[in-house]
């Protein structure tokens, strides 16, 4: 694999590659220094476009951890407030000659584009509604550390749909995984033909009780040209996950920022069954794996050194 765009860049066999990886990598998370020489002389370049706080954090951190130099770039204070491209802040960045972009942006197929611009290979960390795959990954990673296989599980992503990167990505990864997908919400916040992605369709939460797993969306305020739900107590009365409509052995995971209040209650964000802050947790081990697997094998760059994982460690 050159890049990571999509979920649909990897198969069965792959995600769970990265996966094990990702687990053989926790090891090192509980070391006392929290660092491997695996990507020792690669430079990874973060390019962010639209906010972030778990995404950005954990490609910084998983690259230190690997040894690789980071280079963070922001829209925001950069030469792109006075009008550079895309592209050309790409070529123009491409002089410190990465081996590795990070691309987050709102625009539907950017990372694509980049991966074309730069010789370096490119991670979508989310383009516009279109993929997420780095999300995708690290919640099977975080579904399978809490519940095993997932071949047979019944998962249920619910709220907003049709703005969702994640839902996109999700329902790859989890079909490719074995899994039965129902994406349920109301019907303007769900495309049409989603069907075809192998997922069910359901516009009320009435057969939730029958779920292992409830993925609840955010509802993207910032994506929304225009009113999809009548008011947000509307929205929160018919389809807000809360206590009372969570069962006791199911595992409810969101991706973040949470509207508290929104599509879920407060008593279920501090639930025993969520399992937000280890999906934030795997961010780090999934994130290193997936840098890993794009730059471990590839050529290293003159006078780097790079070495298989696990590292021999000091005496
Ligand atoms: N889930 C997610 O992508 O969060 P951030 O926007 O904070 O990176």
């Amino acid at each position: 694999m050159r890049h990571l765009l999509s979920i649909e860049d990897l198969d069965r066999a792959g995600i769970e590659r990265i996966l094990d990886r990702a687990r053989s990598f926790a090891e090192v998370s509980e070391r006392e220094v929290k660092k491997v020489p695996a990507l020792r002389g690669r430079r990874v370049l973060n390019l962010f476009y639209e906010a972030s706080t778990r995404t950005r954090s954990s490609f910084e951190l998983a690259a230190k951890t690997l040894s690789a130099e980071v280079i963070n770039f922001s829209a925001g204070g950069s030469s792109v407030e006075k009008g550079e491209s895309l592209k050309d802040t790409v070529l123009t960045l491409s002089a410190y000659e990465p081996d590795l972009i990070v691309v987050r942006t709102p625009f539907v197929g950017a990372a694509g584009l980049v991966a074309g611009w730069t010789p370096a290979a490119v991670v979508n960390a989310g383009d516009g509604k279109h993929e997420h795959p780095t999300q995708a990954l690290l919640d099977v990673h975080t579904l399978r550390e809490r519940l095993g296989a997932l071949d047979g599980r019944s998962i249920w992503i619910v709220g907003d749909v049709l703005h969702s990167r994640v839902a996109r990505s999700n329902i790859l990864a989890f079909r490719a995984l074995g899994a039965e997908v129902t994406v349920c919400g109301p019907p303007t916040l769900i495309p049409r033909g989603m069907e075809a992605l192998g997922c069910r369709v359901e516009y009320t939460l009435d057969g939730l009780r029958g779920a292992d797993v409830v993925y609840a969306l955010r509802l993207q305020h910032e994506r929304m040209t225009e009113s999809f739900v009548p008011s947000l107590r509307e929205y929160a009365a018919r389809y807000q996950i809360d206590g009372r409509r969570l069962g006791p052995h199911q595992v409810l995971m969101h991706p973040g920022p949470v509207n508290r209040g929104v599509e879920l209650a407060a008593e279920v964000i501090d639930s025993p069954q969520a399992v937000i802050g280890q999906q934030v947790a795997a961010g780090v081990v999934v994130r290193m794996a997936v840098l890993y697997e794009l730059l471990a094998g590839r050529g290293a760059p003159s006078g780097a050194t790079v070495v298989t994982f696990p590292a021999p460690q000091p005496a």
